[in-house]
């Protein structure tokens, strides 16, 4: 049996010096050490033996055992610690490359050059109204004193969506939606920016635009104040340097009515392609309200008088930035975008 024994361990320790990994060792310890193990089949083969011997050979199958066990346990210490160093090798992390920078957007030129529009107005007292893009009829043109069949509509190709309601074609209906929500004759001083849109399209129009629309009610409000405020804010958007000039126009909803125009800040008003040398640029509608317009809508002209304008920020942004094709501002072209 001793014999046998010896060999056994023999035979045990030749494969365990061969073998390389986990999965091998593991079938080692089940054939020599599990329940129906070699090793343990030995142990029941002590019953043969005679008292005596049976304590000695018991404790040489123990020592076996323990010998195995430690091999074993040594060997997979080993192969975890190649494994960590071979993971340690392949996963290193070089702190020194510089890190991933996370792209930060910006605002697009036209929200900025609205920002600033409203930041010049705000500090003036006034208020930001809005209203729906899709509009009624009657307050895109009716309540605006542009009744059914008044040749002015034909200013303006409008995107119809049903008998009664469009895309609105400005942003003058927000004079009246805050004339009627107001208490009537009581003070008023908003601006209004919004889409607003229109059958047009080429380097200077587009189908989609955006407008600010101004409205200031109150008692005795006069064409001084409309002078003033619109001159100081084309000052503060355009810089000191620039002329301002009003030129009588018409607007069935302003009388009297001004177009607004300001020395060209490409030329300096020297006449240039972008004026086309006339040395000014149109940048704004304006006028005194209407008497009809705010007795439509509830307030009493002999009371109260306004003064109302609208703009288009495309238009100044272009001559901020000095672009020439509106149609940059739409395309989104990170080329261009990125610009600003
Ligand atoms: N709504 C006019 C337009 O789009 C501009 C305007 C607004 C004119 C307010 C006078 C007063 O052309």
């Amino acid at each position: 049996m001793e014999q046998e024994l010896n060999s056994l361990r023999d035979t045990a320790l030749n494969e365990l010096s061969a073998i390389d990994n986990k999965e091998a060792l593991n079938d080692l310890k089940i054939k020599y050490l599990g329940k129906k193990g070699l090793l343990t089949g030995m142990l029941r083969g002590l019953g043969a033996l005679t008292p005596e011997e049976r304590p000695r050979i018991g404790q040489v199958v123990n020592e076996i055992r323990n010998e195995i066990e430690d091999i074993i346990a040594s060997k997979l210490g080993a192969m975890k610690q190649a494994e960590l160093s071979r993971k340690l090798a392949s996963e290193t992390i070089d702190v020194t490359l510089p890190g991933r920078l996370a792209e930060l957007g910006h605002l697009h030129p036209l929200t900025l050059t609205l920002n600033r529009i409203k930041d010049t107005f705000m500090r003036l007292g006034f208020e930001i109204a809005e209203g729906p893009e899709v509009e009624k009829d009657y307050y895109n043109f009716e309540a605006l004193n542009l009744p059914q069949d008044h040749p002015a509509r034909d200013m303006q190709d409008s995107f119809y969506i049903t008998k009664e309601f469009l895309l609105r074609t400005h942003t003058s209906p927000v004079q009246v939606r805050t004339l009627q929500s107001a208490e009537p004759n009581q003070p008023i001083r908003i601006i209004a920016p919004g889409k607003v849109y229109r059958r047009d399209y080429d380097a200077t129009h587009s189908p989609m635009f955006q407008q600010v629309e101004g409205l200031v009610v109150d008692k005795n409000i006069s064409f001084a104040d409309l002078k003033g405020t619109l001159e100081l804010f084309l000052k503060e958007t355009f810089g000191n340097r620039v002329n301002v000039r009003f030129r009588p126009s018409f607007f069935p909803f302003t009388e009297p009515s001004a177009e607004v125009d300001i020395s060209c800040v490409m030329c300096d008003g020297k006449g240039c392609r972008v004026c086309s040398g006339t040395g000014w640029l149109e940048i704004l509608g304006s006028g005194m309200v209407h008497p009809r317009v705010l007795e439509m809508s509830s307030f009493d002209p002999e009371q109260v008088s306004g003064f109302a304008f609208g703009m288009g920020v495309e238009r100044i942004a272009m001559l901020t930035y000095g672009i020439d094709d509106l149609r940059l501002f739409f395309d989104n072209d990170m080329r261009f975008l990125r610009q600003f």
